[in-house]
């Protein structure tokens, strides 16, 4: 039995013809970044949010509807400096230069290409985080090359952090004017018109009940991410498939959501702040070797870490609430025997506890 006639639709490449409850944000970039832009004047923008809250796919549908000024979409997850993502850009139009050139060459040709194109041109930097974090030189060339070498570009960086996190005040300083955009997380419903909008296109007729798509955006709206639920979908189609079912059912629905819980590990990563995760750190040390832990051992190792990372003062018990009311580790209560009271054991589940340390490492030293 075929459910999923046509799965370029779940892709994560795939732009839909509308975007769904976007409607505010694609309003205020028209009026903050686009306009002004089409009449010369650059702006920037930092666009942040969750994971699956539609940040690229509104990026690239900007890129696909908007034709004056061009929107330019550079993907700069393997990126590390704003010279890569220009080499990347001019390569869009066909003008391939050394990866050795000097800015001043690089904003030289972007001049000539702006003059030929006529049009003005806003720049999308998706996933920048390692740019705005690192590539301070890179940066500083990119918001003077009005003054120095007479380029008009707007920039819309694209991270998950929450720029207060994601840069001191210093650095916010000498960056100058940024303006910022959150993308909330989606709401059940929001979830359940997306997921309903891609079935209609991509599973066969009667491969599915309404009920069961009302089912995924429930399971998927703990993450408010539109990819969760996109991703359940084509999960679910495929494993009806296997048990050559017709049609998806609530149990293949359970199965598909028990299988991306990695995914969901590093949206929940992405969602914490610098404190949250020494404690996550310290509870996975404590973890490397056994089954459960406790508060002392976690005390013991937070504050190795705390002074490792030169975190003082962190409130173990209210991030340890914190890290348990989000799903990220389980703590039960054990008796500890006649009058000594009980003792909060936590444990992790979901996950390696090896792999979390290792992305919980990189994420600090980032
Ligand atoms: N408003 C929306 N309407 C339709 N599809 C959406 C919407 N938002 C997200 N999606 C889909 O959900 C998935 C995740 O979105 P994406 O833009 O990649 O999220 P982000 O970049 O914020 O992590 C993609 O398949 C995308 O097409
Ligand atoms: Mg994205």
């Amino acid at each position: 039995m075929v459910i999923l006639i046509n799965p370029s639709i779940l892709e994560s490449s795939f732009i839909p013809e509308r975007l769904i409850a976007r409607d505010a944000e694609l309003t205020r970039i028209m009026e903050t970044v686009i306009k002004p832009t089409k009449n010369g004047i650059t702006t920037n923008l930092i666009l942040y949010g969750d994971s699956g809250t539609g940040k690229t796919v509104t990026m690239r549908y900007l890129a696909r509807e908007v034709k004056d000024p061009h929107v330019v979409y550079v993907n700069a997850i393997a990126y590390r400096y704003v010279k890569n993502v220009l080499i990347d850009f001019l390569s869009r139009f066909g003008i391939i230069v050394p990866e050795r050139s000097s800015y001043a060459s690089l904003f030289t040709r972007i001049e000539s290409l702006l003059k030929d194109q006529g049009k003005n041109v806003i720049l999308v930097i998706d996933e920048a985080s390692n740019i705005l974090k690192g590539d301070y030189d890179g940066l500083y060339y990119l918001f003077r090359s009005k003054d120095s070498f007479d380029v008009n570009i707007s920039t819309i960086f694209v991270v998950m952090e929450d720029p207060a996190i994601l840069f001191d005040s210093k650095i916010r300083k000498s960056y100058g004017m940024f303006g910022e955009m959150k993308f909330r997380r989606y709401t059940k419903n929001e979830i359940y018109q997306i997921v309903v909008n891609r079935a209609l296109q991509s599973l066969v007729d009667g491969g599915y009940d309404d009920d069961v798509l009302d089912y995924i955006a429930e399971v998927s709206a703990e993450y408010g991410s539109a990819r969760v639920g996109i991703d359940i979908l084509a999960k679910a189609a495929h494993i009806a498939e296997y048990r050559r079912s017709a049609k998806i059912s609530f149990d293949d629905v359970r199965a598909a959501r028990s299988m991306i819980s990695p995914f969901v590990t590093e949206s929940k990563l992405a969602s914490m702040d610098y404190e949250d995760l020494l404690v996550l750190l310290a509870v996975c040390r404590c973890l490397s070797s056994s089954k459960f832990t406790d508060l002392d051992c976690v005390s013991q190792n937070l504050s190795m870490i705390s002074e490792q990372y030169g975190k003082r003062d962190i409130n173990l018990y209210d991030r340890i609430r914190k890290l348990e009311n989000n799903g990220m580790i389980s703590a039960t209560l054990e008796g500890q025997g006649r009058g000594e009271g009980v003792k909060k054991m936590i444990s992790i589940y979901d996950v390696p506890v090896s792999i979390l340390t290792e992305r919980i490492e990189n994420l600090l030293n980032a």
